[in-house]
């Protein structure tokens, strides 16, 4: 996964390249570079942060108004100056920049070495950047046919700029598997990997999708499929804006996107959520509602923090509407032959709606017949434009590595559906659908009195920043929450964290116990609470240090406890939106304090469009 740029216009192209580089870094972000064509192709790039490209060109800056960026992630060659993109190739008359993985490029790498081609990277980009030279050179065709043409022997994913010195007045782009779209503007054009990088200059946007390339001048655009075939593309105008991508005054976008959690899902429930009326509105849904009334089965797939959400789901939709849910995570779905039969529907879940496995899931379902929804993000992500129908979230885009307000709005929406189908299938009545109305209205405001004790929080996690290892322990509908926190810790402060059912403890995991391993336990007082307090008391009798979320007004855990937070007490499958608040703070500020990079951790990257 990485981040790509390009402009063609008559601004000077460097700055826009490298602006919207920084926007994308948090996509993938091991090197970068850029090419500006100025009679030449002029290649600049630097392992590393974009900081240290924009080092690079403060010393040898290019001038020219006709170029590309690409942060990489590396998949083929380690981070490196030489690794990184652009590639060229033709004595470097030309340069590509990829986001993808080409997955017959040994095969093509050895036709080309018996040609007497030889490579300065380690790269499966440097490989097609000579194959596509050495197709043009075959058979003596311009730039953009040879890109084409080699692009019809490729296997793999792709999101592909090239530029050429000889045809100098263009951009040639192609996507297969890989997100990319133009920004339409008045005598200027832009690529990028999301609109963030051109989102000042227009907000009108073609999305392209798998199979299509283009060829973009400064006053026009022709796109067409890779066999060649043109195909009309609608522009569509976006209506998020800058600040959206901007920190808001916050040290770490994560922080920015935890704090905002209450507006975010009080947009995720606009006009969809109808107390007055006593109604879910989802138009995504409308026409697929019969198919989702009588369905079988339901199969939910997701990734990470999607499947966590996922697990949610299946308590929800279960709960409601009565219909069997089954979660998988979608890399093992793909490749297990699954069962799949009439009556199943199969919905993923997915916040960047380009995760490469969540996406396989959709086209396994959609090859076998299977009615396809998305829970997801991105607006026009792929996704989103492959499955039959979905829900958006409008969260916003999340720039944080770490997911936090897309689980919560992915956990509002799956609720919604739940009750959408449940009120269709009539195994919830109206009163009953009533008072999850209203609880879901008051969720904004809960979790905004669960954000007022983020200095409590911040607080206590000094106690926890030397912390090697952390439990986390949940059951019911908390269980997912509890590994959510883990993977919250885990992956922003690298401290290695687990979640388990509660009740999984005698099973093995209270042989770690010691006063060395903090455990956080959700402990709403619901049906099983008694067991959950039992759980503590063991933990605590081992002289484990317990974290308790607790509800409000609940002391009885106070003297079993070293900490316990409140969280307002809601409807029992709606306590995840309360539960987890504390969690993401708690491995914020534990990140914070272990002087992590909290936006963009180590060896992760924001949405993995590769295996
Ligand atoms: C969550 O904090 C991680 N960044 C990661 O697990 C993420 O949830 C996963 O990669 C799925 O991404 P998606 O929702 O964009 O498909
Ligand atoms: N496979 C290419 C490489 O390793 C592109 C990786 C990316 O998507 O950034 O350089």
């Amino acid at each position: 996964m990485c981040g790509i740029v390009g402009y063609i216009g008559a601004r000077e192209a460097s700055d826009i390249l490298v602006t919207g580089l920084k926007r994308l870094e948090y996509r993938g972000y091991d090197s970068a570079g850029i090419a500006v064509l100025n009679g030449s192709v002029k290649v600049r790039k630097k392992e590393g942060k974009v900081s240290e490209l924009e080092t690079v060109l403060n010393g040898q800056p290019v001038d020219g108004s006709v170029g590309m960026g690409h942060t990489r992630w590396a998949t083929h060659g380690v981070p490196n100056d030489v690794n990184a993109h652009p590639h060229t190739a033709d004595n470097g008359r030309f340069a590509i920049i990829h986001n993808g993985i080409i997955e017959n490029y040994a095969v093509l790498k050895k036709q080309l070495a018996e040609k007497g081609y030889t490579f300065t990277s380690d790269t499966d980009t440097e490989v097609l950047a000579h194959f596509i030279d050495d197709v043009q050179k075959e058979a003596n065709l311009s730039f953009a046919e040879a890109v084409r043409q080699a692009l019809t022997q490729v296997d793999g994913a792709y999101g592909l700029v090239a530029v050429s010195q000889d045809e100098p007045d263009m951009l040639v782009v192609a996507r297969n598997g890989s997100p990319l779209l133009l920004g339409i503007g008045e005598g200027e054009h832009f690529i990028g990997s999301d609109a963030s990088p051109f989102i000042e200059y227009t907000r009108n946007v073609v999305y392209l999708n798998d199979g299509e390339m283009a060829v973009v001048r400064r006053n026009s655009y022709e796109v067409f499929k890779i066999d060649g075939a043109p195909v009309a593309k609608e522009v569509h105008a976006l209506e998020w804006d800058l600040e959206e991508i901007e920190k808001g005054g916050y040290e770490h976008f994560m922080l920015k996107e935890i704090m905002e959690q209450p507006e975010v899902l009080e947009n995720a429930m606009r006009g969809r959520v109808r107390l007055d009326d006593n109604q879910i509105r989802l138009g995504g849904l409308a026409d697929v509602m019969p198919q989702l009334v009588n369905a079988e089965r339901i199969i939910i797939c997701a990734c990470g923090t999607s499947w966590h959400a996922a697990l949610v789901g299946e308590y929800l939709i279960e709960k409601h509407t009565r219909i069997p849910v089954e979660v998988e995570y979608a890399s093992e779905f793909r490749y297990r032959d699954p069962i799949l039969k009439d009556g199943d529907v199969v919905l993923v879940i997915s916040q960047s709606g380009e995760t490469a496995d969540t996406l396989a899931a959709v086209r396994q379902a959609q090859q076998a017949g299977i009615l396809t929804l998305g829970v997801v993000n991105t607006v026009g992500s792929t996704i989103a434009r492959e499955t039959d129908a979905g829900v958006y979230l409008h969260a916003g885009p999340e720039i944080g590595v770490a997911s936090t307000k897309a689980f919560t709005a992915q956990v509002v929406v799956l609720t919604m559906i739940a009750l959408a189908i449940g009120k269709e299938r009539g195994t919830i009545d109206e009163g009953t659908l009533h008072t999850f109305l209203q609880g879901l209205t008051a969720i904004p405001d809960q979790i905004r009195s669960v954000l007022a004790q983020s200095e409590q929080i911040k607080e206590l996690s000094h106690d926890y920043k030397t912390a090697d290892n952390f439990l986390y322990l949940g059951r019911g509908c908390n269980f997912p929450v509890a590994l959510e926190g883990a993977l919250k810790l885990k992956e922003i402060s690298y401290i290695h964290a687990e979640g388990y059912p509660a009740a999984e403890m005698k099973h093995g995991p209270i042989a770690l116990i010691d006063r060395f391993m903090p455990v956080v336990v959700i402990a709403m007082k619901d049906a099983i609470y008694d067991k959950v307090v039992s759980g503590i008391e063991e933990v605590a009798a081992r002289e484990g240090a317990v974290i308790a979320i607790t509800e409000e007004g609940n002391d009885e855990l106070d003297d079993l406890c070293k900490v316990v937070l409140h969280v307002p007490r809601s409807l029992e499958c709606l306590e995840p939106l309360l539960t987890v608040i504390p969690l993401q703070l708690l491995s914020y500020y534990v990140a914070v304090l272990r002087d992590c990079n909290v936006d963009q951790p180590r060896n992760l990257a924001k949405s993995v469009t590769v295996e």
